[in-house]
């Protein structure tokens, strides 16, 4: 199996007309992936590039390494077939309106483009995972603050500055925890809850600008943010509960955010789509 620099060279090498960067279908669009120094976000941004989008990398705590390396791989393999940088690294914590703002900022400036593309899948969890009568208030407003401000401020920025005319796609990320309503995940489902919402009210607030508004809701995905706070018993039984007996990869997300993104994908909108291989 190709590693996935190898699979980006590929795709960007041109071998024949249909292979050319030009003909890629995000060719030259610019996508901002919020959270994609690790997880899921990482590899919808590799897979972005493949179909050719310009790419910022976004995180937010002190450890740029990650958010980093990923750049430059990307840009490795741009150089390698001759064309511009195509990532760059942003670090903003998509709960600060500032920031936000930054980050948007920073992506127009860079690229010298308005941004065509915002996937929204930075979010986080209480690895405790207490009941509603356990939460604290400190813990329910962070996993507010990210998940559901947070892709309220992102959503805001891109509905203002999203390019118009064809294009534009807003893709947030829920859960299928919000279909599947298990215990100890009341402030997040409750949190991905209103991003389903918003999700809706925003595809049809958008009418006219050509921008669609999507939602993404997996199920149990192999990152950090899966095996935190779990014993390998509790990732067992997770896994005896799957139809096709497996946690899902990142990678089983990524194509369907590409297929979003591009003009393929433009009439799905105002969607909440729950990818989980059948857990819920
Ligand atoms: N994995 C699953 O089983 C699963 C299931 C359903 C839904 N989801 C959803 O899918 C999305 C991605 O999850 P994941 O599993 O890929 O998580 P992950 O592996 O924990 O990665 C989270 C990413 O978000 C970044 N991040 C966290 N807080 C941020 C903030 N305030 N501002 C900007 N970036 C921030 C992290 O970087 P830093 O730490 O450097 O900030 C990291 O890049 C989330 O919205 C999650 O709720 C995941």
């Amino acid at each position: 199996m190709a590693t996935p620099q190898e699979a980006i060279e590929t795709a960007l090498t041109p071998t024949s007309p249909s292979t050319s960067p030009q003909s890629l279908p995000l060719h030259h669009r610019v996508a901002i992936v919020t959270g994609s120094s690790r997880g899921i976000g990482r590899q919808i941004a590799l897979h972005l590039t493949q179909l050719g989008a310009r790419l910022v990398i976004n995180y937010s705590s002190d450890n740029s390494a990650p958010a980093d390396s990923l750049a430059a791989e990307i840009n490795a393999a741009a150089a390698a077939a001759a064309s511009l940088p195509r990532a760059i690294v942003v670090r903003a914590d998509i709960s600060d309106p500032t920031q936000v703002k930054v980050l948007f900022d920073s992506a127009e400036r860079d690229f010298n483009s308005p941004v065509h593309i915002l996937v929204n899948s930075a979010g986080t969890l209480d690895s405790k995972y207490p009941t509603i009568a356990d939460t604290s208030i400190e813990s329910f407003d962070r996993v507010f603050a990210v998940n559901a401000t947070g892709a309220f401020l992102c959503s805001r920025e891109a509905a203002n500055r999203l390019k118009r005319g064809g294009g534009g796609r807003i893709i947030l990320f829920s859960s299928s925890q919000v279909a599947a309503l298990r215990p100890g995940f009341g402030a997040y489902t409750a949190a991905k809850a209103a991003v389903e919402a918003m999700t809706k009210i925003l595809a049809k607030e958008l009418k006219g600008t050509g921008i669609t508004v999507n939602c993404v809701a997996p199920g149990p995905i192999a990152t950090e943010l899966f095996f935190g706070g779990r014993t390998e018993e509790q990732v067992k039984k997770i896994i005896d509960e799957s139809p096709l007996g497996r946690l899902g990869e990142t990678k089983d997300v990524a194509p369907l955010v590409g297929f979003l993104a591009s003009d393929a994908g433009e009439w799905v909108n105002g969607q909440i789509i729950r990818i989980n291989g059948g857990y819920v």
